[in-house]
């Protein structure tokens, strides 16, 4: 008896700086995001970095074990730029960054998050190219980039991404082809229109790039 108890205190104790460890990376995580962000209308006002669980701030949402699942942001008039750390938060389904100022680049980083089911960065002034990382965001069902000022070509990865049913580009200055592998077949035509691009690729005829 005696050994069991000291055994699950020894596992309790094993346990906890485990948890707190990830905790505190999430948290940095957004003290990141915060700080290259502008915030006129105090929608962060609780994002209080002496507050160690950040599963109390407004506007994120964690799961029972205090990782972060949801940023939800839309139509928040912030601006500023993302911070690469946002690629931290391994547990995040949901981010929802949609209806800002935000601009700069979309960080690589964002390849990280494993988890997405949903990145919504539309209507925004996002530029530079779609990140080649994305390929790697299997989960993802929903990926809206469409009003920002992207450029450059559609990553051919992305056709790898089985589980994706909502593609918007729409409203940039992309160039090239647009893809016909994969999802891509079944995307409709708005979701690329008011680009650079050229209609869908003629596979072997002309480069996917053709036109950047
Ligand atoms: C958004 O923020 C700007 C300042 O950057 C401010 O002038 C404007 O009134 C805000 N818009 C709304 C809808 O709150």
């Amino acid at each position: 008896m005696t050994c069991l108890i000291s055994l699950s205190v020894l596992l309790l104790l094993l346990q906890y700086p485990l948890s707190s460890l990830s905790a505190n990376s999430e948290g940095n995580a957004l003290h990141a995001l915060r700080s290259k962000l502008s915030d006129p209308n105090n929608v962060l006002q609780s994002w209080d970095p002496t507050l160690v669980d950040s599963c109390t701030w407004f506007h994120v949402s964690c799961d029972f074990n205090n990782h972060i699942v949801r940023l939800d942001l839309g139509n928040a008039n912030i601006s500023g730029t993302l911070a690469p750390e946002l690629g931290q938060l391994h547990h995040l389904q949901y981010l929802e960054l949609y209806g800002n100022n935000i601009g700069g680049k979309i960080p690589e980083e964002l390849g990280n998050l494993k988890n997405l089911i949903s990145m919504d960065l539309y209507d925004n002034k996002f530029e530079g190219k779609i990140p080649n990382s994305f390929a790697n965001l299997n989960s993802l069902k929903f990926l809206r980039l469409n009003n920002n000022k992207l450029t450059g070509s559609i990553p051919r990865e992305l056709t790898h991404l089985k589980n994706l049913k909502i593609f918007d580009v729409s409203n940039n200055d992309l160039c090239g082809t647009i893809p016909v592998d994969g999802n891509f077949g079944s995307f409709p035509a708005e979701s690329f229109e008011n680009n650079q691009l050229n209609g869908p690729e003629l596979k072997g005829l002309v480069p996917y790039d053709f036109g950047c």
